[in-house]
């Protein structure tokens, strides 16, 4: 008698192949990863990823800096010296494995907002990372008149990647045309002279940010924001958006902002 064959485990990770790396700075990095075939996401969503341990997988929450369209899996990630996976994870190269779990989630997803006219999308540090996936996602131009991606970091290398990942999108055959109409990227620095100088919090709370941006000020009736950047961030930007009106969503209840805490380990 043969018994039938057990389903996967949904919790044990598969093993992926790295496909590239790419180091930005001293502490950034993106790379991609092949993607199984099975593996569904929302644009937005994050992952479980990470690498074998000497007993058991070592894993961490990772956005997924790639649409859900894409071949293949991107990340972007900070380079903590002394953090568990991180400290190995900066050494990885082409061809190493990849531990990826099997249950996307989030709510940096266009389903948990409601309908509206212009999509805000603040992050800071490697918080751009889901927006990389939603900015390449033609859903989201579909949905939106307006896209504003504001990224602020420290420094102004930092802010390298969003200026490749928003010239990546613009000339992109699926979603170029969309984003060169709609889409517009502000980029802040706060530790370095740049242009634009100053937190996200801080160029909303002196109207800063909406200078150069069609329709002006935060309306609730018409403008939807989606938030990543660290504990701190987040926090903040979710008491100014309530501030402005602006009510909390969730996939179970879609409304008009959304927050996800980005990876910081
Ligand atoms: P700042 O340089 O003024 O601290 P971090 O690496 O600490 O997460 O910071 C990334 C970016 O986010 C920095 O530009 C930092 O500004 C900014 N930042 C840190 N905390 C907050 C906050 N509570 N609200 C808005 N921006 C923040």
């Amino acid at each position: 008698m043969s018994l039938p064959n057990p389903s996967p485990n949904p919790n044990t990770p598969t093993a992926e192949t790295v496909l590239s790396v790419n180091h930005y700075t001293d502490q950034l990095f993106a790379f991609s990863i092949t993607r199984p075939p099975s593996f569904r996401f929302r644009s937005g969503e994050f992952i479980m990823i990470g690498l074998q341990g000497e007993k058991k997988p070592l894993l961490r929450a990772y956005s997924i800096a790639s649409p859900s369209w894409d071949e293949k899996l991107d990340f972007y990630s900070i380079k903590v010296p002394d953090g568990p996976l991180t400290s190995r994870l900066q050494n990885i190269e082409n061809g190493d494995e990849i531990m990826l779990g099997r249950k996307p989630v989030g709510t940096l997803v266009l389903d948990a907002l409601l309908p509206g006219k212009r999509l805000f999308m603040l992050a800071t540090g490697t918080g751009i990372a889901p927006f990389a996936s939603l900015i390449r996602d033609p859903d989201v131009y579909e949905s939106f008149e307006q896209v504003i991606l504001v990224h602020t970091c420290r420094e102004v290398a930092e802010l390298t990647y969003g200026f490749d990942l928003v010239a990546a999108a613009k000339d992109d055959p699926l979603v170029g045309e969309l984003a060169t109409e709609k889409l517009q990227h502000i980029a802040s620095a706060t530790r370095e002279d740049y242009a634009l100088q100053g937190r996200i919090t801080t160029l909303i709370e002196t109207g800063a940010l909406f200078e150069n941006i069609a329709g002006g000020l935060f309306d609730p009736a018409t403008d939807r924001i989606m938030i990543c950047g660290s504990i701190a961030m987040t926090k903040d930007l979710k008491t100014l958006a309530e501030a402005h009106g602006f009510k909390e969503g969730a996939n179970s209840n879609p409304a008009d902002f959304v927050i996800e805490k980005s990876f910081v380990g």
